[in-house]
């Protein structure tokens, strides 16, 4: 029995879906244990790309079960909606559980987050519009409709009763032309729990019985360490815990069953959303990156913003998930530039910064300390997949070496392509 969590180490969008989607044939459960439709998960398979939001990433292999659990935030429209997409594409969903214990995401949580950003100024994160903040907030505040209660419907109507008029109040406070109507909702979601009916159970149960069992669990985490509500640089956050203790919070198993953790680096940094980005680069070498990586936010089609790796997040982010190991994405990208940069410290008023700060405000100040890296020609990366790590240039040896190195955590996966076979395993 192996159970690994999959987190992201930086700003999210660094490869998880892919790696998910790889280190899952050794696995017989993908559970999604946080976040919601705000992740965008991409996996390339043969010549389809599928962007999974909320589906966990072992959905795409037909003998793993794919569990989503109470930690995750579900938009119930959404869910049957990706359900139906990926019927209508041949992929069986019939894997598919849905822990009876996961938050739901109302309509008007959706607007709140729309609003919400427009009224924040400065401090607005620049969110996916998902209602993910507004939902989190009411499952925390205790006013929140879970997926059970779509089978209670008295407890449903009662819920509905209660929090839908304060919601209405809200909207008006603020001015607001929005007016939800209790019936309304309850009929719908009365529906949504009949579509719904077949997925769902208690995710902790199942995940204990799979344990002893002797089954292997992965873990897939949705955005990364750095958009972590407590450890991320708030307020530039998501809203949930992203780091790997939240899979043993947000799937109901105790967190002695976890037995490693990986984080996925993507060989520069990536940041969709507002907030201080010390490596940053503006300017054509920032859009080239962009280009040639495809930096495009999956879930909102905004440009990414980029810049190089920087290893103060990174050695915050081996400490505050207990990383056992790093798979390196997107080697490939950086292909073709004469010299590339990883950010080691930051410098401001005359000192350096080696340790991440919690004062984020005074990070827009921050000038970065780079070292400087020869760069690599474009190559046949396919070919040195087969081949394996050996074959792959010099240089691409030296930086991989530095970070292992500066990291102390084994770089084991790196990959070269957005396809399944374009992984090395050293
Ligand atoms: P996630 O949110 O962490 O799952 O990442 P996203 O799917 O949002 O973004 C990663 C993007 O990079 C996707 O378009 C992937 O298909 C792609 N990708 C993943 N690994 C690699 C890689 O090694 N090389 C290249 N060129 N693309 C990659
Ligand atoms: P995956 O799983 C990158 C960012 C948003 C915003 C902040 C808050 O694909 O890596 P939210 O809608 O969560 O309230 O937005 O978090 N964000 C992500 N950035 N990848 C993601 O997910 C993200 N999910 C949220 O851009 O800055
Ligand atoms: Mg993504």
């Amino acid at each position: 029995m192996e159970n690994v969590v999959i987190v992201g180490a930086q700003w999210g969008d660094e490869g998880k879906g892919k790696i998910t989607d790889y280190y899952a044939e050794k696995s017989d459960i993908v559970v999604r244990f946080q976040g919601g439709n705000n992740a965008g998960h991409t996996i390339e398979l043969n010549d389809e790309k599928f962007k999974l939001h909320l589906l966990p990433s072992g959905i795409l292999r037909e003998d793993k079960q794919a569990v989503i659990g109470n930690g995750v935030v579900v938009d119930p429209g959404v869910l049957l909606n990706e359900i139906e997409e990926l019927e209508s594409r041949g992929i069986d969903t019939s894997n598919l559980v849905l822990s009876d214990r996961a938050s739901l995401i109302m309509p008007y949580h959706k607007a709140m987050d729309e609003l919400e950003e427009k009224l924040k100024g400065n401090l607005k994160a620049g969110t996916t519009k998902k209602g993910i903040g507004p939902c989190y907030s009411d499952k925390v505040a205790r006013f929140g409709i879970r997926v059970v209660d779509l089978y209670n419907k008295e407890a449903l109507k009662d819920k509905l009763e209660t929090v839908v008029p304060i919601k209405n109040k809200i909207f008006e406070a603020y001015e607001e032309d929005y007016h939800w109507d209790v019936e309304e909702l309850y009929q719908d979601h009365l529906e949504y729990g009949e579509r719904l009916k077949g997925y769902v159970e208690d995710v902790s149960v199942l995940l204990d019985r799979a344990i002893k069992n002797g089954r292997n669990i992965l873990f897939e985490g949705a955005q990364g360490t750095h958009l972590d509500i407590d450890h991320g640089v708030y307020p530039y956050t998501t809203s949930s815990n992203t780091t790997a203790a939240a899979a043993s919070l947000g799937s109901g198993i105790g967190p002695k069953n976890i037995d490693s953790v990986i984080g996925i680096v993507k060989a520069y940094t990536s940041r969709v959303g507002t907030g201080p980005f010390p490596s940053e680069l503006e300017g054509d070498l920032g859009d080239r990156i962009r280009e040639k990586g495809g930096e495009y936010g999956t879930t909102t089609g905004r440009p990414r913003r980029v810049g190089w790796l920087d290893l103060v997040m990174l050695k915050y982010s081996k400490r505050v998930n207990s990383l056992t190991e790093i798979a390196l994405t997107n080697i490939d990208v950086l292909s073709g530039l004469d010299e590339i940069k990883i950010c080691v410290g930051y410098k401001h008023e005359g000192e350096t910064i080696e340790e991440f700060p919690a004062d984020i405000e005074a990070m827009y100040e921050y000038e970065p300390v780079n070292k400087t890296f020869k760069g690599w020609e474009e190559q046949d990366w396919q070919e040195i997949s087969e081949k394996g790590y050996d074959y792959l240039p010099d240089e691409v040896i030296s930086y991989i070496d530095f970070i292992e190195e500066s990291l102390d955590v084994p770089i084991t996966y790196i990959s070269v392509g957005p396809k399944r076979d374009q992984t090395i395993k050293r």
